[in-house]
């Protein structure tokens, strides 16, 4: 079945704890070629560190930037924490919300990603929204319900205009950093299964704007069996973002 949508492809790069600010220059510098097709959107997540410097490598580019995740309070006493509004002085117009390792490691909750989602839109942020099972969730054959009560309690309260703007990750725990990724099979269920939770959320017209990417052991390798999916749009990609000539490859899927 071929994409009949009109979305555009859009693939991310999350660095998550790599970089310093000279690496990143460096990162930058070797990707910025592969990045100009008009067909397809590029983003990157570099730590808080490296933004400011990244927004300004990658000026005359054609890349983006987003945060890595935000809190959801405007401003205030939170020791650590980043708001939207300085991601967006930072220079970036995308934030990650609700990675798994996130909700893993740091106690978010959909209730959490749906504050964020929530803060990341008043600044005019966009997030993307993470979700995706464990393996002892998909083993017990939950993957499904999973993603449904991730999908809709992350956009509890949100109205059909906001949810068609938005952008989700589906990345299965299992597949993250493991080398282990989804068959192109497994992924176009689930991403399937998101596009029809989506009808509801966003109506018919709605759904098929929202991007859905696969996230989860992305390579080089396989990129172009996971686009040539209906229902997947782009790709959230950890460890291949790091290394130039693999993420040059994955920006330029066929
Ligand atoms: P890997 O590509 O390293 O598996 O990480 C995926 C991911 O978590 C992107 O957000």
């Amino acid at each position: 079945m071929k994409k009949s949508a009109p979305r555009r492809a859009l693939i991310a790069g999350n660095w998550k704890m790599h970089a310093t600010r000279a690496e990143a220059v460096a990162l930058i510098d070797s990707i910025k070629e592969a990045a100009g097709a008009r067909d397809r959107e590029v983003v990157i997540a570099p730590p808080y560190t490296a933004l400011e410097t990244a927004a300004r490598a990658i000026e005359g580019t054609a890349i983006g930037l987003a945060g890595q995740n935000l809190h959801w309070e405007p401003k205030g006493a939170f020791t650590g924490e980043i708001s939207g509004e300085m991601l967006k002085d930072a220079g970036c117009t995308y934030v990650i919300v609700g990675h798994s390792e996130r909700r893993q490691y740091f106690g978010e909750t959909n209730e959490t990603v749906r504050q964020k989602i929530e803060a990341a839109l008043r600044v005019a942020l966009k997030p993307i929204m993470c979700i995706g099972e464990t393996l002892r969730e998909r083993e017990g054959g939950n993957t499904l319900p999973v993603i449904e009560r991730q999908v809709r309690d992350g956009l509890a309260g949100f109205g059909r205009d906001v949810v068609r703007g938005l952008t989700i990750a589906y990345e299965p725990v299992w597949a993250i950093g493991t080398g282990k990724t989804a068959t192109q099979e497994q992924a176009q269920e689930v991403h399937a299964a998101i596009r029809t939770l989506l009808k509801e959320l966003a109506g018919d017209t709605g759904s098929e704007a929202v991007r859905v990417l696969y996230g989860g052991s992305v390579k080089a390798d396989n990129i172009d069996t996971l686009m040539a999916q209906p229902d997947i749009d782009g790709a959230l990609v950890g460890g291949a973002s790091l290394d130039a000539a693999a993420f040059s490859r994955i920006i330029g899927f066929r």
